[in-house]
């Protein structure tokens, strides 16, 4: 038996590097998942690949800034596939621009996507976990919600605010039955880091790999992490392995972080 044979997960962010390696983990340890993402066809991707390792997944189109898509995605979801009582947050956008040229536009979006799709995701989700029994919630944060980033303030701030909603959430929750807890990756192998490199590789004339190999030369641990291993985390926060976490922000970052 898997450690959640039987029960219902929601990934939002479903069709990315970290969603989609969360979205298989689940499934693989028994989850029906219900894969949210704005990318349909990415989020099609992952439940492909969940239906041919065995499992049982469904994908909805979903914006998760706006709370009708959320709404109609966890009802659908909940129809499909049983009472939700586990949920992850693994969507995210990120923009690189200099402090003094970050277009007002840009915070807008960042802030509207990381953080308020978060709380959207978390409150609708705990509604339904509370009335299914209790369940456990993880948003996907960043060491970067943990100081100061120069070149995307807009991204930082909003991790910040995702580690405070969650400990707001895990204390209103706790009664409920339902733990929110949050993961900080530091730099992860995914398309959202590739993107970074490629753009830091032309302004700086070196390849993509070069300026990964620069990046990965920073980690104490001494390479970029995989999304499996923060699957993995994420995995043990939402299962009874965790059932005394609660309101808790995990770095996972090779040690880039040390606080
Ligand atoms: N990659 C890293 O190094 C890293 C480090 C720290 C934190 N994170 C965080 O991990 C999470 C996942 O990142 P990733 O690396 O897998 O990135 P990714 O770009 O591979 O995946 C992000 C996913 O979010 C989806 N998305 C974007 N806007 C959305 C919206 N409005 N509604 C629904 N879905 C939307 C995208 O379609 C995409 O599938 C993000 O919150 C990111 O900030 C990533």
């Amino acid at each position: 038996m898997g450690r959640f044979e039987g029960l219902t997960a929601v990934v939002t962010g479903a069709g990315g590097g970290i969603g989609r390696s969360v979205a298989l983990r689940l499934a693989a340890e028994g989850a029906r998942v219900a894969l949210l993402d704005i990318s349909t066809g990415a989020a099609d991707r992952t439940a492909e690949a969940i239906a041919e390792a065995g499992g049982r997944a469904e994908s909805y189109r979903t914006d998760v800034t706006r709370l009708a898509d959320v709404e109609d995605a966890l009802d659908r979801a909940e129809n499909d596939l049983g009472p939700l009582t586990l949920a992850v947050g693994a969507h995210g956008i990120v923009r690189n621009h200099p402090f003094l040229e970050l277009p007002a536009d840009d915070w807008d979006a960042t802030l509207s996507v990381n953080l308020k799709g978060m709380f959207l995701l978390l409150q609708r989700a705990a509604v339904r976990a509370a009335a299914n029994g209790g369940g456990a919630m993880v948003a996907v944060s960043s060491v970067a919600g943990r100081g100061a980033r120069p070149t995307c303030a807009d991204y930082a701030a909003s991790k910040a605010g995702v580690i405070s909603l969650v400990h707001s959430a895990a204390l209103a929750l706790a009664s409920h039955g339902v733990r929110v807890n949050a993961v900080c990756p530091g730099v992860v192998d995914t398309e959202m880091t590739r993107a970074i490199h490629r753009q830091k590789a032309e302004i700086n004339g070196i390849t993509p790999e070069e300026s990964f190999a620069e990046q990965a030369a920073k980690i104490p641990l001494g390479r970029i992490e995989t999304p499996e291993e923060i699957a993995g985390v994420i995995a043990f926060l939402l299962s009874p392995e965790s059932s005394y976490i609660t309101g808790q922000a995990v770095n996972v970052c090779g040690g880039l972080e040390m606080n």
